[in-house]
């Protein structure tokens, strides 16, 4: 019989929508829970109380008596290779790509500091209790290759691609639009589906595109109905005008993408700060996702995305939440979340603390289609979990003794998180991070 991981301790997992319904009704919380896990899988998930008699007498349990587990958090939007350049002080979004982002990435194309970075953004992913992300890679194919190499020995759930950039970019990172659709051909053929692995089509954004790029990223995605795809939309006022320059004959930036073929379930556009409502009402129709990326925006100055707004039951788009590294300051999504409430209450809206660990975990993952594997502690979902420790602090520990109910317990974890408060992460039931 194959092995099994007995986890114990006080769990939380979403059974609804926090959007749809009151927002602590959606939690599932077991507070002495056991998870059972057997090759990579949850089998069973409940109170401790009632099932503990199926834990075999062989297995060692392990108890998180005073945390939190959680299912694994889910990154909808980063950039492995500009870990180096995190925290680059001084501009906005087109001078900070041309000063920081361009010279970082020209080194990817050497696959030994390719496979070194991978390597140690994959570790501090799992170090803040990400388990999922979508993950831009540079425009030199090795640098997929080091990271999904690298992924697939940890047996992580990633998504990512290769960036399609043939102009607007130093001669050193762009490829044309004939060898930008055959690398990503080939690192289809060769990634995506194959264990975790999932292939992202990664047009940079419209103005490092030509249309012709677009096009042929269009006709990958035609090729595979399952296949993502991952770009940045409306984040900044210099670009969007430059949108508009270069693309006279589009109705918007949108447009743009529409045109090539590119929106639909699974595609995944990036801040969308300036979103109108026609901008809105077409993601909706296609069934695409925007990743808000509240840390990434207040860090380049570009603006307050109007959540809410998104998720109007009207017409609700898709939202998951991103760290954006290197714009984004913390890779941790807990202090994206502490910037997604902030954001949000300057516009007048309340992000409550279960709809904001929802949009981190369940939603993340409805957000990119994976809702059937990831996300959720249940019977047949993958066992990526997170456990939090809410009291990992001096800080934390104070505020956590005055907190009065579960909910609050959360909004003070998601206020005043960060990577210590990760007790430990596990991925398809092995654990790869320990805080401790
Ligand atoms: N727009 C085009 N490329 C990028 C990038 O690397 N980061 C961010 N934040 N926006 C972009
Ligand atoms: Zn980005």
């Amino acid at each position: 019989m194959s092995q099994t991981t007995a986890i114990r301790g006080p769990f939380l997992t979403f059974r609804a929508d926090p959007f749809e319904t009151d927002p602590m009704e959606a939690i599932l919380h077991e507070s002495d829970g056991l998870i059972l896990i057997r090759e990579g899988r949850i089998v069973t998930a409940g109170s401790w109380d009632d099932l503990h008699h199926q834990v075999p007498s062989s297995t060692a349990v392990t108890h998180y008596p005073d945390k939190l587990i959680s299912a694994g958090m889910v990154d909808t939007h980063v950039h492995y290779p500009q870990l180096p350049i995190i925290a680059s002080y001084g501009e906005q979004l087109l001078e900070w790509l041309e000063q920081y982002v361009f010279p970082a990435e020209a080194r990817f194309g050497d696959l030994t500091y390719a496979r070194a970075v991978a390597r140690t953004f994959l570790k501090e992913l799992l170090r803040v209790g990400t388990t999922t992300a979508a993950v831009y890679c540079t425009v030199h194919p090795q640098s997929v290759e080091a990271f999904f190499e690298e992924s697939e020995r940890l047996n992580t759930c990633m998504i990512a691609g290769k960036v399609l950039m043939d102009r607007n970019a130093p001669d050193n990172l762009r490829d044309t639009a004939q060898s930008g659709y055959d690398q990503s051909a080939a690192l289809i053929e060769r990634w995506h589906g194959r264990g975790r692995q999932l292939y992202a089509v990664t047009p940079r954004f419209a103005p490092t595109s030509t249309p012709e790029q677009l096009d042929l990223a269009g006709a990958l995605l035609a090729s595979h109905d399952d296949l993502f795809m991952q770009t940045h939309l409306l984040e900044n006022h210099s670009e969007n005008a430059w949108v508009r320059e270069l693309f006279p004959d589009r109705a918007s930036y949108l447009d743009v993408y529409d045109k090539a073929g590119l929106l639909r379930p699974r595609s995944i556009l990036a801040h969308a700060v300036h979103a109108q409502e026609a901008d809105f009402q077409r993601c909706h129709d296609t069934g695409c996702t925007i990743a808000h990326c509240p840390g990434s925006n207040q860090f380049l100055g570009s603006g307050s995305f109007p959540l809410f707004r998104a998720l109007d039951p009207k017409r609700r788009v898709r939202t998951g939440i991103g760290s954006d590294i290197g714009a984004g300051p913390a890779l941790s999504l807990l202090q994206v979340l502490s910037d997604a409430y902030k954001v949000a209450q300057g516009l007048g809206t309340k992000l409550h603390p279960a709809q904001g660990l929802w949009l981190a975990t369940a939603g993340g993952a409805q957000a990119l289609g994976l809702q059937d594997r990831i996300g959720t502690i249940a019977p047949g979902f993958h066992a990526d979990l997170c456990v939090f420790d809410p009291a990992a602090t001096p800080l934390g520990k104070i505020r956590n003794q005055t907190a009065e109910s579960l909910s609050d317990v959360l909004f003070a974890l998601t206020m005043l998180g960060d990577d210590r408060s990760i007790a430990a992460t596990y991925v398809a039931g092995q654990r790869l991070h320990t805080r401790d």
